[in-house]
């Protein structure tokens, strides 16, 4: 299969293009390494990579034309940066997202994920969150997520594409990268922990999320590929399992057998307390759930 990975330097897109590979398939990788790294893709004649953008409509046709279906994982995915700054990150979020669907219309694409997020349920108070409570996007991130999603069945129902849109929880491991504050805390804690930083906890630090091992991520989208009942479909990517970050600090204390030093402060605006995904849709699709435990996860991202 012709598979075209967009945002495939980046983190997670990094750990799908390298399972694509591993599995013999043809591998385009589009991605214009504004937050990704060539480096984080491993090298193999089956794989190649072009450097541009989601929202160059050319460059997508191009790519689209030669794929059989696109994982669709490039966006600005800081939520803080869609804060500062809307309508810059709308064009990758929401516009390069139409400008693959329209791309895939065109040409012979026959399945197309994307990259969802559990922002767009905002702050819900019944855990686990199910994929029919209400929503609740909380940022110019979340709408666009959201808008996206939309637009995925827009595209199954009007024109038979085979569409999933996977709402990922919090998604860790290795080649994530722990620069920014607001990078995933599992990053941040570990590189804390291996400098011998203090680490600020914004909270109690009794907050919950719900943690995805990348490898699990990968497999799961890789296996979806081949799926044709699935056109339309939503569906949470979550452990079903709660972990708070004191818990989090203890696994990765008792994995790295090192101390980290922590401080406490106020709970930062707009940060959700508790996260949960609900699992019976990913259950009944795919027999499942992640089931990488949050400790061998943790020895694998420590290296
Ligand atoms: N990491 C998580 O916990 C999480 C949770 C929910 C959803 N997601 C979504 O998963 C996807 C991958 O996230 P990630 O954590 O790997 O982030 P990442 O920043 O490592 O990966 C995103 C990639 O997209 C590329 N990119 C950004 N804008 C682009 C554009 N206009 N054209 C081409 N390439 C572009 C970046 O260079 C980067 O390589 C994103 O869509 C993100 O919103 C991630």
């Amino acid at each position: 299969m012709n598979v075209l990975v967009t945002g495939g330097a980046g983190f997670i897109g990094s750990h799908v293009s390298e399972r694509l590979v591993a599995l013999g398939n043809q591998v385009q990788v589009l991605d214009n390494l504004s937050t990704g790294k060539r480096e984080n893709l491993p090298p193999s004649e089956l794989l190649n990579f072009q450097e541009g953008d989601i929202r160059d409509q050319e460059l997508v046709a191009e790519c689209c034309d030669q794929a059989d279906a696109v994982i669709h994982l490039a966006a600005v995915a800081s939520v803080q940066a869609s804060v500062d700054d809307p309508a810059g990150t709308h064009q990758s979020n929401f516009d390069g997202t139409l400008n693959l669907l329209e791309a895939c219309r065109k040409s012979d694409v026959k399945r197309f994920l994307y990259a969802c997020s559990a922002a767009i349920y905002g702050d819900t108070e019944v855990l686990p969150v199910k994929e029919e409570t209400a929503l609740n996007p909380l940022t110019p991130y979340a709408v666009d997520k959201l808008s996206g999603e939309y637009y995925l069945g827009y595209y199954s129902r009007q024109y038979g594409l085979n569409t999933s849109s996977f709402r990922f929880f919090n998604i860790y491991g290795p080649r994530q990268d722990p620069s920014s504050p607001y990078s995933g805390v599992i990053s941040i804690m570990a590189d804390r922990l291996l400098s011998g930083r203090e680490m600020t906890i914004f909270g109690d630090g009794k907050q919950t999320r719900d943690f995805v091992y990348v490898g699990d991520l990968a497999d799961l989208l890789v296996e979806s590929l081949a799926r044709t009942d699935m056109s339309g479909s939503i569906m949470n990517v979550g452990t079903g399992k709660q972990t708070s970050l004191l818990d989090l600090k203890s696994a990765l204390e008792s994995v790295s057998g090192k101390t980290l030093k922590v401080s406490f402060d106020d709970p930062r605006k707009g940060d959700i307390k508790f996260s949960c995904a609900a699992v019976t849709r990913l259950v009944t699709c795919f027999g499942k759930v992640p089931t990488t435990p949050i400790k061998e996860g943790l020895r694998e991202l420590l290296g």
